[in-house]
C-alpha cells in the first residue's frame, strides 16, 4: 500500500534496554518489594562495582568481516542452549509478579535457555515441572536440616531437574539496609506508609492478594493466610554457618547429575570445589547481597578460568545487563552467564512475557554486537577480542 499514515499509535514506548524494563518495573511493585530486588549489602559497593567493572574493558571491533550470522549456542550441564545466557536462581520471585518461577522458567524456554530454579521458589519443584516443557536445574543453600536437603534433592530428580546448583555464599544473610528500612525483614513489618505505597500500586495488590504467590512452596506447601512469613522462617531457622567441606562431599554424593557450585571467588576454593567433584562453578558473589567489598565478579573471573577451566564449566553472574556485557564476559572465560535482576524487571513490568522479552533484548543485542566485533560465534570469544580501558580514577 501507498500513501495512508505510516506510524503506529501506543500510550507508550516500548522498553528498548534493560534499564528501560528496569525503570517500568520499579513503578509497578510496590518499594518495599523493589527495595528486596534492587539492594545490596551495606553500602552496596559491590554491587554497584559488579557493574562498574565491565567499563574495564572495551570491544574489538573488526571491519568487513562478512559475518552475516551468528551463533550463540552452548551447552552447560550437558543441556545445548541456544543464547548463552541463563535465569540465575531468584528467591521469592512471586513477590515481583505473580507468575514468579513458572514465568521466569517459561521466559527461558522461550529463548531457547534454562532456569536455575530457587529452593525458595514461589512455584514448588513441581508446579513449574509440570508448568514447563524443558528441563531446567534446581539451586539448593546448604541447610542445617540434612532430611530436608535430602527431600528437595530427590524431589528436583523425580521431576526432571537435571543439575543442581549448591549456593555457597550465604552462611549468613547479608546486611541488607535498603530492604531493611523498608520492612522487609522477619517478620515483615507493616507501617501505615508501607500499606498506603501497596495500595498505590492497585494492580500489583489485585494479583498478591488474588495468587498470593509470596510463599516459599518447597517449605510450606499452600498460599494460605501466614504461611509466606512461615515458610520464610523455615528458611531463615535453616541457614547456618556451621557448614564445610563435607557438607558439599555429601550433597555430590546424594545427586548423580551435573551438579554446580554457585558463589565462589578464590581459585583455590574453585578447584576444592572441582576436585571434589562438581561439574562446574558460578563465579559469583550473589548480585552483591552477601559480603560487601569482595572484588566483583568480572575481575574473579579470569583466575577462576585459568584455575579450572579446563576441567570445569565456568559460569558468571552479576552487572550483566547488556549483550555487550555477555560478550565481556564469555572473552574473559565464562561458558554462560547468569541473568538475576534483569529477569525480573522483566517479570515485574509485564509478568512472563516480559522476562522473555528482556531474555530476547539480550539475544537481539549480543547478535548485534558480534556482527560487528565480527565474531561468528559466541563460543570462539577470547581475551584477544577485548582491549583494557585505562583505569578509571575511583
Ligand atoms: C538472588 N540471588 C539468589 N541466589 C541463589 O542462589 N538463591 C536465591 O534464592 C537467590 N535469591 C535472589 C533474590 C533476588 C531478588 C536477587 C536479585 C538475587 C542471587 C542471584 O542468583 C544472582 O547471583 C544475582 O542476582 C546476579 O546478579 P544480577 O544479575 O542480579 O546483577
Amino acid at each position: 500500500m501507498t500513501g495512508g499514515f505510516r506510524f503506529r499509535l501506543t500510550t507508550r514506548g516500548r522498553p528498548l534496554d534493560v534499564e528501560d524494563w528496569r525503570r517500568r518495573a520499579a513503578r509497578r511493585v510496590p518499594p518495599m518489594v523493589w527495595a528486596y530486588i534492587e539492594n545490596g549489602a551495606d553500602d552496596e559497593r559491590t554491587l554497584r562495582e559488579n557493574r562498574d567493572a565491565y567499563r574495564d574493558w572495551y570491544l574489538n571491533q573488526r571491519v568487513l568481516t562478512r559475518t552475516a550470522q551468528v551463533d550463540l549456542s552452548t551447552t552447560v550441564a550437558g543441556t545445548r542452549l541456544d543464547l548463552p545466557v541463563a535465569v540465575a536462581p531468584v528467591g521469592l520471585a512471586g513477590a515481583a509478579h505473580w507468575h514468579g518461577d513458572l514465568g521466569l522458567a517459561r521466559a527461558a524456554e522461550r529463548n531457547g535457555t534454562r532456569i536455575v530454579l530457587s529452593s525458595a521458589s514461589t512455584y514448588s519443584i513441581e508446579e513449574v515441572a509440570e508448568g514447563t516443557r524443558e528441563q531446567h536445574w534446581f539451586q539448593l543453600y546448604p541447610w542445617r536440616d540434612r532430611a530436608l536437603m535430602a527431600s528437595l534433592v530427590d524431589r528436583a530428580r523425580d521431576s526432571g531437574f537435571t543439575a543442581l546448583f549448591v549456593t555457597v555464599d550465604v552462611p549468613v544473610y547479608g546486611n541488607r539496609l535498603r530492604e531493611r528500612r523498608t520492612g522487609m525483614g522477619l517478620p515483615p513489618t507493616l507501617t501505615p506508609r508501607s500499606v498506603l505505597e501497596a495500595a498505590l500500586r492497585p494492580r500489583w495488590l489485585y494479583a498478591y492478594l488474588r495468587h498470593r504467590r509470596t510463599t516459599l512452596r518447597n517449605l510450606v506447601p499452600d498460599g494460605e493466610r501466614g504461611s509466606a512469613v512461615e515458610s520464610v522462617e523455615i528458611q531463615a531457622e535453616n541457614l547456618t554457618a556451621d557448614i564445610g567441606w563435607d557438607d558439599l562431599e555429601w550433597l555430590r554424593s546424594r545427586w548423580e547429575g551435573p551438579l554446580f557450585v554457585k558463589g565462589v571467588l578464590h581459585p583455590d576454593d574453585a578447584e576444592r570445589v572441582v576436585d571434589l567433584g562438581a561439574d562446574g562453578v558460578v563465579v559469583s558473589n550473589h548480585g552483591g547481597r552477601q559480603l560487601n567489598s569482595v572484588p566483583p565478579t568480572l575481575r574473579a573471573l579470569p583466575a577462576v578460568v585459568e584455575r579450572v577451566g579446563h576441567r570445569a564449566e565456568v559460569l558468571v553472574d552479576g552487572g550483566i545487563r547488556s549483550g555487550a556485557d555477555v560478550a565481556v564476559a564469555l572473552a574473559l572465560g565464562a561458558r554462560a552467564c547468569l541473568v538475576g535482576r534483569p529477569a525480573v524487571y522483566g517479570l515485574a513490568a509485564g509478568g512472563s512475557r516480559g522476562a522473555a522479552e528482556v531474555l530476547g533484548l539480550l539475544r537481539e543485542e549480543l547478535v548485534r554486537t558480534l556482527t560487528m566485533m565480527g565474531v561468528a560465534a559466541s563460543a570462539d570469544l577470547t581475551p584477544e577480542h577485548l582491549t583494557p580501558a585505562p583505569r578509571r580514577a575511583a
